[in-house]
């Protein structure tokens, strides 16, 4: 078997190592510190979170979306599938690199999402964007591991009571966060549940009806609640 090539490196941002873009036979890899992020192999759940975080909301006019962690573009690609024309998305990624590499050797993978004119890209932490451009109707977080087994130890900001009372005010009524995760936590859907949130677990194949399940937390905000009611 021919050996990986490594096609470009870059720091993680905050220096905690490396991320390293790998090419083998028409496959690509990210990997941070030996670990892989993120697959060209495989890319089914990514997608579906996309499917089931934007369900309905090609009807909506001006729906807007949040997607965080761009990684190869595959959720980027299905959320811009589902919606509709006047849709407006805004994709955060930490990493200037990832986005670099999106614009060049990663263009084509997930079919050019970075062109779209609906796509707006924010080189930054998405906990940051998504307090400050709000609100959304849907926000989709595939940023690490899930909830738990972080590899980007910030990230836990994300999913402790605090960040989750942050995703649930910056959503709209009736608005959605969906969360990838490697795999199921029970502590984390009691956490969605005392934010506020309906919460729904969906489990998800990696490739095409095989590989490894991975588990999509779909969390609601109500449409009338004690911050808001629908309009
Ligand atoms: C697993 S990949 C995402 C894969 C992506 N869903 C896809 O379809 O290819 C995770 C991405 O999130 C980025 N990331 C990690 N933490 C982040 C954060 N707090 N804010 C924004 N991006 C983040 C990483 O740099 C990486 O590009």
């Amino acid at each position: 078997m021919k050996p990986w090539e490594v096609l470009a490196r870059a720091p993680v941002p905050g220096g905690k190592g490396e991320f390293v873009l790998h090419h083998r036979d028409g496959t690509f890899v990210i990997r941070v510190n030996g670990q892989e992020l993120m697959s060209s192999r495989v890319h089914g759940s990514e997608e579906t979170l996309a499917r089931l975080g934007c369900e309905g909301l090609r009807a909506t006019p001006g729906a807007r979306v949040l997607v965080g962690g761009l990684g190869l573009g595959y959720t980027l690609r299905a959320t811009l599938d589902v919606l509709g024309g006047d849709a407006q998305v805004v994709v955060a990624e930490l990493a200037e690199a990832i986005v670099a590499w999106n614009r060049g050797p990663l263009a084509s993978l997930a079919g050019e999402p970075l062109q779209d004119g609906r796509v707006r890209v924010e080189t930054a932490d998405v906990k940051r964007v998504m307090r400050g451009a709000g609100p959304w109707n849907a926000i989709l977080l595939d940023v690490d591991n899930g909830p738990s087994g972080l590899t980007q130890p910030s990230n836990a900001g994300l999913y402790d009571s605090a960040g989750l009372a942050a995703a649930h005010a910056a959503l709209k009524p009736g608005g959605v966060l969906a969360v990838w995760s490697a795999g199921p936590d029970e502590r984390f859907t009691r956490r969605l549940q005392q934010a506020g949130f309906t919460a729904e677990l969906h489990s998800s194949r990696a490739g095409p009806g095989r590989g490894t399940r991975h588990t999509l937390f779909l969390a609601r905000r109500r449409r009338t609640d004690r911050q808001g009611s629908a309009p």
